[in-house]
C-alpha cells in the first residue's frame, strides 16, 4: 500500500493559507487534508464550501475531505463539484444510510471514504470493507486538534489490516488525530498507510515537519 502525509487543513494559518499551501505542495505531502464540521455532529464548526472552493484554484493537490457532519448525503454532490477528489464519512452520521451516501460518493467521481470513531469497533463496518476505497480510524474523538493519540487505536489499526488483507483488499486505512514524529512509525507498524497530521504539520516549519514525518515513514 503506498504511504501518504495529509497535512490537516484545521491547524493552519488562516491568515496566510494560500503562502502554507504553497509550501505544502513543494514537500512530500500527497493530500491535503480538509476537516468540515457543523457544530452539531462534533462541537465545532470549521470551514466549508466557499473555503474548498477557493483553494482548489491555487492547488493540485488531492482534496481529502473529512466530513463530521449530520447528513452527509445533503452535502456530497456540491463538495464533488467544486473539486473534492475523496470525500470520508461517519458511520456514526450515516447510520442506515451508509451504503446508499457510499455510492453517492461513487457516482459523484470520488474515492470513498468511511470513517469511525474511538467507541466504534470494526466489526461495526466490515460488511463496507468490500465497497470503500478507505477506511479512516479516528485516533482522537473528532473535532479538535492538538488531541493525544488514544493508544487503543494501536488495536483497532491492526484488526482492520488483517481482516482486509482476509478479505483479500487493498483498502488504505487513515488516521487522523495525535500523530506526530514520535508515533508514526508504529502506527504504520500497525498497518496503517495514510496519515493525517494537524499541529505536527503547522507548529514550526511546515517543510521541516513533513519531511521528518516522511523519514520516520521511510519514505
Ligand atoms: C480532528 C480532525 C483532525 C485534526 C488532527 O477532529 O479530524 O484532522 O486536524 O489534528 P492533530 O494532528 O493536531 O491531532
Ligand atoms: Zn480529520
Amino acid at each position: 500500500m503506498k504511504t501518504v502525509i495529509c497535512p490537516s487543513m484545521l491547524s493552519a494559518d488562516f491568515n496566510i493559507l494560500g503562502e502554507q499551501l504553497k509550501e505544502i505542495d513543494a514537500t512530500k505531502a500527497e493530500y491535503l487534508h480538509i476537516d468540515v464540521m457543523d457544530g452539531t455532529f462534533v462541537p465545532s464548526i470549521s470551514f466549508g464550501m466557499p473555503v474548498i472552493k477557493s483553494i482548489r484554484a491555487t492547488t493540485d493537490i488531492f482534496f481529502d475531505v473529512h466530513f463530521m457532519i449530520v447528513n452527509p448525503e445533503k452535502y456530497v454532490d456540491e463538495t464533488a463539484k467544486i473539486g473534492a477528489d475523496g470525500i470520508t464519512f461517519h458511520y456514526e452520521a450515516a447510520g442506515e444510510k451508509t451504503e446508499a451516501v457510499i455510492e453517492q460518493i461513487r457516482k459523484a467521481g470520488c474515492k470513498v471514504g468511511l470513517s469511525i470513531k474511538p467507541a466504534t469497533p470494526v466489526s461495526a463496518i466490515e460488511k463496507f470493507l468490500d465497497k470503500i476505497d478507505m477506511l479512516l480510524i479516528m485516533t482522537v474523538e473528532p473535532g479538535f486538534g492538538g488531541q493525544p493519540f488514544i493508544p487503543e487505536s494501536y488495536d483497532k489499526i491492526r484488526e482492520a489490516r488483517k481482516l482486509i488483507e482476509d478479505k483479500g483488499l487493498s483498502v488504505d486505512i487513515q488516521v487522523d488525530g495525535g500523530i506526530y514524529k514520535e508515533n508514526i512509525a508504529s502506527v504504520k507498524e500497525a498497518g496503517a498507510n495514510i496519515f493525517v497530521a494537524g499541529s505536527a504539520v503547522f507548529k514550526g516549519s511546515i517543510t521541516e515537519n513533513v519531511e521528518a514525518l516522511a523519514k520516520e515513514l521511510g519514505m
